[in-house]
């Protein structure tokens, strides 16, 4: 970005206003102006020019020639933004009128026939559906890829035994690919939000004009075409004067950043020595400045505080549209922000999370060893109770609570006990096998739809790469 003078500014005299307004307010242009941070929209504002000069000649209401002038022009002004030797400047507010004093200076008068039938209301709405289109495409890619990693790691660990927690307590042991898998779950939930976003979003808005359609016989459906849209605004007040494209992404988003986060607060609890579950990859952890030994995971953590950004974001937009009236107001300037700081956040957050699940090792000797912590695998004396010795569930609960309390006096949990030990409290363990006392069995048996069972586990990390990789 550079200063208020740069070789684009017009002279106050060019100003698109012009007869109309006169004077200038610092405060005016530091509060109005957006091109400090719309100038994102550069490519898109220069596409939908394009598409309606040649719209506007396909009409005849304007000539071919003019036409040709226009797109040669914002070519041009293209090539200026991409190389860097365009100067935005702020006394001409935003990135649209940016684009269009420059086109005038390349081209002349002729650039002031671009703006015929059409307003900066219906040109700011299609060029930011553009945007927010690219940004669910690429957030998208980013999260097919992480599902990916989440695949591949998932069958590696399919049969690698950890504790499954509620509460944060031990509860039943799982296996490291059926909790990994958990999060492709989530993941391609938020892939399919994303792609209904999209579908909803794909409405061409250009031709509504300022609010009310115009005297010119323009054809939207061209437009739209060239711009790839699918379909056109049925509505001109609405087509100008909602953001919902905006809050589906906000809000598709914000859920996807729940998940990451989640992930994040595992990754940072999974690391510590206290669970020592996995060991983070090096070049992704940081140091501290006095604690010598420290390595901490700051990457993770990032994942689970950048959320709270992508909450406001949506919290803002809200916020912001939630009192206007139909049709454009200015408030609706403030969508820009909120929407790029979003988009910034959740597509590095995605890149860290790929990365982390790519570079984290487990370590599965500690993580079967505690998942044999806490009586986890007290549900399945409960359950053999019931499978083998006919008990009632309720029962064999009983049971299986009491059992527990009572190793539990002599300082022991059911790791620690043998089978023999068991029959002492309740003689209708005298038949149980010893392998019921285990972590593997435990997983093994939890065969039924959707559970733990490596063999299971294998075949869902497959069939979640096949769903991640399958075309809509
Ligand atoms: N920069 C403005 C925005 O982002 C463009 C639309 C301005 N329209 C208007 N009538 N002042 O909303």
């Amino acid at each position: 970005m550079s200063g208020a003078t740069g070789t684009n500014a017009a002279p106050h005299d060019e100003q698109v206003w012009h007869g109309w307004l006169t004077g200038n307010s610092s405060l005016l242009e530091e509060i109005n102006a957006s091109v400090r941070f719309d100038h994102r929209l550069a490519r898109h504002d220069i596409d939908g020019s394009i598409a309606h000069a040649r719209m506007l000649a396909a009409r005849r209401v304007i000539t071919e020639q003019e036409a040709d002038a226009i797109v040669a022009g914002l070519e041009l002004v293209r090539e200026e933004i991409r190389t860097g030797a365009f100067t935005f400047d702020p006394a001409l507010e935003d990135v649209h009128m940016n684009v269009e004093a420059r086109l005038r200076t390349l081209i002349g008068p002729v650039a002031g026939r671009l703006h015929t039938a059409r307003s900066r209301n219906d040109q700011v709405a299609v060029d930011t559906r553009m945007w927010v289109r690219d940004a669910i495409d690429r957030l998208d890619a980013l999260l097919a890829r992480l599902i990916t990693v989440i695949a591949v790691r998932a069958e590696a660990h399919h049969g690698d035994v950890m504790p499954g927690f509620t509460h944060l307590q031990c509860a039943q042991p799982v296996t490291i690919g059926h909790h990994l898998l958990a999060y492709g779950e989530m993941l391609l939930r938020d892939r399919d939000r994303l792609r209904s976003a999209r579908r909803r979003l794909d409405e061409s808005p250009l031709g509504a004009a300022a609010l009310a359609g115009t005297v010119h016989p323009v054809d939207p459906e061209d437009t739209a075409r060239r711009l790839g849209f699918g379909r056109v605004f049925r509505n001109s007040l609405d087509a100008v004067s909602d953001r919902d494209f905006i809050l589906d992404y906000l809000s598709a988003g914000a859920t996807l950043a729940v998940h990451l986060s989640r992930l994040g607060e595992e990754l940072v609890i999974w690391s510590t020595p206290q669970f020592g579950f996995i060991e983070l990859p090096e070049h992704l952890c940081a140091g501290s400045s006095i604690m010598p030994q420290k390595r901490n995971p700051d990457l993770p953590e990032l994942m689970r505080a950048k959320s709270g950004r992508v909450f406001g974001d949506l919290m803002a937009l809200l916020t912001v549209m939630k009192g206007l009236p139909l049709a454009y107001s200015r408030d609706m300037q403030e969508d820009k922000e909120a929407l790029f700081d979003a988009a910034d956040t959740l597509e590095v957050s995605v890149r860290a999370a790929e990365a982390m699940l790519r570079g984290i090792t487990f370590r599965t000797r500690k993580t079967r060893a505690d998942a044999a912590l806490g009586n986890a695998v007290a549900t399945d004396l409960a359950d053999w109770l019931v499978a083998d010795r006919s008990l009632p569930f309720r029962e064999a609960h009983t049971v299986v609570a009491g059992l527990v309390k009572w190793l539990g006096v002599q300082g022991k949990e059911l790791k620690d006990a043998a089978p023999g030990d068991l029959a002492g409290f309740d003689e209708r363990f005298a038949t149980l096998p010893a392998e019921v006392l285990t972590v593997e069995h435990a997983v093994t048996r939890r065969n039924s739809p959707g559970g733990t069972a490596p063999a299971l586990v294998r075949e869902a990390a497959a069939e979640l790469h096949r769903r991640n990789t399958e075309t809509d």
